[in-house]
């Protein structure tokens, strides 16, 4: 940065964080002017910087450049856990990608620390813990929402608590996808964190994320039951009509799902 812009600025006498959002409030220009432009979502999560396609990170983006196409031009709500940052670092990169691939997005994004000096325009920051469920309900209030996405502590507890607190604000049509999954299977510590995992051949996998979604899956055949179904899963069933497992990512795709067979039950 120049030198007379930078003392204008008062650049050096501002902390690293202060730094790091007023870098992040000038990116947050660039993406909603470039967002009328209809750049491809992973050229924008790589110029936002997020983990989500990066070759040292996750390879989400064609997953999600394919899943959040048909979302693109509509004025939707969009949620996201986890905004990331440290105490140097604001965070907000998806948060980048996605105001600058969704031209016409509200974006509601909520995170344990406190990232409320990212809010404005069309972004509004709550602090919260999704591991709370009075948080989740009053997070709940804000929608109801197109797009959800859990990438908050990946820890499978949350992931399902927070996923049967905000299902009824997913509105008809929506996609909930909640990353990082592979938290299902480490039933030890990795990475320093004791996850809350479990062995995929233990009957203990049930409870984890992936084991829960793998039970819904069996559900959304269940008008081909001839035995009667659990009604808990029966209820989400009905209102679901897609779940997709992708490497570390599951895809909830919500809708009426209410098809009655043409063999089962009928004379
Ligand atoms: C992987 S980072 C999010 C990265 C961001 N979505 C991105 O792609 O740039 C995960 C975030 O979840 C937040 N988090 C961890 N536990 C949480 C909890 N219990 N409730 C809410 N947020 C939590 C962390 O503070 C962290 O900022």
């Amino acid at each position: 940065m120049k030198r007379w812009l930078k003392r204008a600025l008062r650049w050096d006498e501002r902390s690293d964080y202060e730094k790091s959002v007023a870098l992040y409030r000038l990116r947050y220009r660039v993406a909603r002017a470039a967002s009328p432009a209809g750049l491809g979502l992973r050229r924008l999560m790589r110029w936002a910087g997020t983990d989500k396609d990066r070759p040292d990170g996750h390879s989400y983006g064609p997953v999600y450049a394919e899943a959040l196409r048909p979302y693109r031009w509509r004025a939707i709500r969009l949620l996201e856990i986890g905004i990331g940052g440290t105490d140097d670092e604001a965070g907000g990169r998806s948060l980048l990608a996605w105001l600058a691939y969704f031209p016409r997005a509200h974006v509601v994004a909520c995170d344990l620390q406190d990232r409320s000096a990212l809010a404005g325009g069309r972004l509004v920051i709550r602090q919260l813990n999704q591991g709370d469920p009075g948080d989740l309900g009053r997070l709940a209030a804000d929608g109801p929402f197109d797009v959800i996405i859990d990438d908050g502590s990946h820890l499978s507890a949350h992931q399902l608590l927070t996923f049967r607190a905000l299902f009824d604000g997913l509105a008809e049509g929506g996609l909930y996808v909640i990353e990082d999954v592979q938290t299902s299977y480490w039933h030890r510590e990795v990475g320093g964190v004791a996850w809350d995992g479990a062995a995929p051949q233990s009957e203990a996998f049930g409870a984890t994320c992936v084991g829960w979604f793998l039970e819904l899956a069996k559900h959304l055949n269940h008008a081909e039951f001839l035995d009667p179904a659990d009604p808990a899963l029966l209820a989400y069933a009905r209102q679901i009509r897609r779940i997709t497992f992708e490497h570390n990512l599951i895809l909830i795709q919500k809708g009426h799902n209410d098809a009655r067979s043409n063999t089962v039950g009928r004379p």
